[in-house]
């Protein structure tokens, strides 16, 4: 399996054309992804029915209905669905459209390989995030001194058009405030386009945000349009700012000097009326010190800094969140809600949460899956949180201690098999073949893992 494969993640194809179907099902399944393609809106409809999908990449033109039409139908059956459009020629009309009716994303055509599998990671990433709530903005959940602080300067920055700087470790909520801000902005019913600074190689990246002109480069061959013009009137969202090359700061810096860039290949200059919302989990300060980040563009893009506590530091929050996701997944999954034991609570209070808000968010699915019926005590919990697999965090966020991997193995396929045999009603044949394995390979791994007397729900 390549690097980062996830392979439990399926994508949904609509494009008409043949062979934009077929280059993106090769590109994503040497991922690990698993594609399903179909040439219609209709038939992407009928497969949302059947199958469960994780992303849909979508064209904006398709024979028998738009994209945009498309995209809104599965926007109101499936509010948790990332969807990214396809779209044609720079063409900023459906992409503005697209964006406004609620696109996580768009990859104009032609689409490189890495700007492909950087689209989809970040939807899968972002996924629950995007698409919660009304308008693809879920709200900011917080009881907590700490968060109450960051909410009433999200409320005071977003009547403004100054440049915000988010900081927080990871999984802090640093993108949900960049939405928060939006939304409650003038801005919000223009785009909000968002930009991953980390994931992208240097070159991209630059015509990723300015566009570039056909000839610019090799395989330049069409005008793009850059994320900065799509963005016009709205917000841009620039993920991960502390990675950026010495050559990318310069030209950013000008932007938000001059308000004006070039297209790559070009030496027009364009205007752009855009509110820039920076993001890192990087001590941007100790970077200037240390000569990597440049001290003038620091301070036009800190005009105003919100920095999110970790979990850690605010632990009022810890229970009042885990409610939130528990009662967001039964949602999801038409179920009643699930009740957290004192034994669960306590061990929750007690955790370090390194990983944050995102960290709990993926134990609570976690515990949904492995729990009892309706009631989660401390044994549905990873074993971290609880302290049953002896691996205690450090400050810095590491994990210290050693790793026992043929236990974390197993408590993975053990995670694996029951969400298996929960999908498929306990039919072990369906089950086994859901996991792509034997029959009697999964007896007996259910036997000697102790899940041989489970009675799966
Ligand atoms: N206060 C909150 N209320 C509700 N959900 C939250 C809150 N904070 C974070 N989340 C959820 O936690 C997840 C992580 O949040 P987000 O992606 O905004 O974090 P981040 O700081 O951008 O993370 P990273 O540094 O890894 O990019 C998302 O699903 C988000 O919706
Ligand atoms: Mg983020």
């Amino acid at each position: 399996m390549p690097a980062g494969a996830r392979h439990s993640h399926r994508i949904l194809i609509a494009d008409d054309e043949e062979g934009v179907r077929a280059a993106l099902t090769e590109m994503l399944k040497a991922e690990g992804f698993a594609c399903t393609t179909v040439a219609e809106g209709r038939e992407a409809l009928r497969s949302l029915r059947t199958g469960r999908y994780d992303v849909v990449l979508a064209d904006v033109r398709l024979p028998d209905m738009s994209g945009l039409d498309l995209l809104t139908l599965i926007r109101e059956k499936y509010p948790f669905l990332p969807v990214i459009v396809i779209t044609g020629f720079a063409s900023i009309e459906s992409t503005i459209g697209a964006l406004r009716r609620g696109a996580v994303d768009y990859l104009p055509k032609p689409f490189s390989r890495d700007a492909v599998i950087a689209a989809v990671q970040q939807a899968l990433a972002a996924g629950t995030a995007r698409g919660a709530g009304g308008g693809g903005t879920p709200e900011i959940i917080y009881r907590s001194v700490g968060m109450a602080a960051v909410v009433d300067l999200v409320r005071r920055v977003s009547r403004t058009d100054s440049t915000v700087l988010v900081t927080g470790e990871s999984g802090t909520g640093k993108e949900l405030v960049a939405r928060a801000i939006h939304r409650m902005s003038r801005r919000a019913g223009q785009p909000f386009v968002s930009v991953n600074s980390g994931a992208l190689p240097e070159g991209l990246l630059e015509s990723e945000l300015f566009g570039h002109v056909r000839g610019a480069f090799t395989g330049a061959v069409s005008t793009s349009l850059g994320r900065f013009r799509v963005a016009d009137g709205g917000s841009l969202f620039l993920d991960e700012v502390g990675n950026m090359s010495p050559a990318m700061q310069v030209k950013l810096l000008r932007v938000l000097q001059e308000q004006e860039f070039s297209p790559v290949g070009t030496s027009e200059s364009i205007k752009v009326d855009v509110r820039l919302i920076a993001a890192t989990n990087s001590n941007l300060e100790a970077a200037v010190k240390a000569g990597g980040f440049r001290e003038d563009l620091f301070y036009r893009m800190n005009v105003i800094e919100i920095s999110i506590p970790p979990l850690r530091e605010r632990k009022d929050d810890i229970i009042l969140l885990a409610e939130h996701f528990l009662s967001a997944l039964a949602g999801k999954r038409h179920m009643e809600k699930w009740v957290l034991q004192p034994d669960a609570q306590a061990a929750l209070m007690a955790y370090a949460w390194p990983g944050n808000v995102r960290e709990l968010e993926n134990a609570m699915e976690r515990a949904t899956v492995l729990c009892e019926g309706s009631s989660i005590d401390a044994s549905a919990l990873p074993g971290r949180v609880t302290g049953a697999g002896e691996r205690p965090t450090l400050p810095d966020g590491t994990i210290g201690g050693a790793f026992d991997l043929p236990v974390l193995m197993d408590e993975i396929e053990k995670f694996y098999i029951l969400i298996a045999l929960r999908k498929t009603a306990g039919n072990r044949s369906a089950a086994a073949e859901f996991l792509g394995m034997k029959r009697t390979t999964l007896l007996a791994r259910m036997q000697s893992l102790g899940l041989g007397r489970e009675k799966p729900r």
